[in-house]
């Protein structure tokens, strides 16, 4: 089975051709980050009316590298949320266009589970139970996966997402946007245990909280002179990824998973993935970066296993941009 996806719900326009969930035939991605940058975040209206002028060339683009015709394709999976709704609302709304002209099945997505597939692209293929830790700009999730489509949510963070956290400490040492990729680079150069900054472990729950980092790193800034960014970047970077492999590794160990995903954003982070993998005992699985960050590859491959399973959605499909999984 051949589907089309398509990833529209924040500052990438995206498009793939996926065959049997697991084979990439295709993978475009058009980023907006030179669009925002001057802006030192996503502006939404911009983002909506950016997939609006790029969402058909990609799509195009990803048809002709796959040597693909509308009449080769088994489905369309698409985003429906969580995201921005105008962003949302582009790749629905084309989606749904080319699945009724082609009688195609339509599947919606949620893109919190896409990325947890971008784990199946690679030539693996994931034991369950395992303990999937979300890591993105707006989320950071800890579930157990007990099967395709059955997920037991365990924890989330309170406050900012870890992407969030990068976004917002780059923002404050001035590295640029997006701040993801900026601390990890700033950080290689940096000594990490030269600033002790406080960890939040919320003892007893698997739930997450970074804005106590991000304000301690605020006040470190403010108070202490002729600071060298890079070893604020490099502790900054230390103390989220300290939290999230020892919380993960836990969580992993008490519920007897089989192994370790990671997805998202955040999951592109070497010394997140290295440490996760170094003091786990169990595999630990993470799509190489450029699945890890938004893609329309791990949508299709998410949409096949749904249809497999039987789902597609009705021509009333609407966006849902605080959908939540599980
Ligand atoms: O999954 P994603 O592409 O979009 C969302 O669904 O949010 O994640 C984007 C987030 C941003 O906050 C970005 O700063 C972060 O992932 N990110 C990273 C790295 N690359 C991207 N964070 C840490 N290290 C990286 N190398
Ligand atoms: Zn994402």
């Amino acid at each position: 089975m051949k589907l089309l996806g398509i990833e529209t719900s924040c500052d990438e326009t995206a498009a793939a051709i996926v065959e049997e969930g697991r084979e990439i035939l295709s993978n475009i991605v058009a980023s907006q980050v030179d669009i925002h940058a001057p802006y030192g975040g996503i502006v939404p209206e911009v983002a909506s009316r950016q997939h609006l002028i790029t969402v058909i060339p990609i799509i195009q683009e990803a048809m002709a590298q796959a040597q693909a015709q509308w009449r080769d394709l088994d489905g369309i999976a698409v985003t429906i949320g969580p995201g921005l709704a105008g962003s949302l609302l582009v790749g629905v709304n084309i989606a749904k266009a080319i699945a009724l002209a082609q009688s195609l099945p339509l599947i919606s997505i949620n893109h919190l589970e896409g990325h947890i597939y971008a784990n199946w692209l690679e030539g693996r293929e994931p034991d369950f139970p395992c303990l999937c830790l979300i890591v993105s700009g707006g989320h950071t999730d800890l579930l157990l996966m007990r099967g395709h489509g059955d997920y037991l949510p365990l924890g989330r963070t309170r406050d900012d997402a870890a992407g969030e956290a990068f976004d917002k400490v780059a923002r404050i040492l001035d590295l640029g946007y997006p701040g993801g990729p900026a601390i990890e680079q700033a950080a290689l150069s940096g000594n990490g245990a030269l600033h002790p900054l406080p960890r939040a472990w919320l003892k007893g729950s698997d739930d997450f909280s970074f804005s106590g980092l991000k304000t301690a790193v605020l006040r470190l800034v403010e108070e202490k002179q002729n600071l060298y960014p890079a070893d604020v970047a490099a502790s900054f970077q230390q103390a989220v990824v300290d939290v999230l492999v020892t919380k993960t590794i836990a969580a992993a160990k008490r519920l007897g998973a089989k192994q370790i995903l990671l997805a998202g954003g955040v999951a592109a982070n070497r010394l997140l993935c290295q440490t996760l993998d170094q003091r786990s005992s169990l595999p630990v699985l993470f799509p190489s970066p450029l699945l890890c960050t938004d893609n329309a590859a791990m949508i299709a491959s998410c949409g096949y296993f749904h249809l497999k399973a039987g789902h597609s959605t009705g021509w009333d499909l609407d966006v849902t941009p605080n959908l939540r999984l599980a």
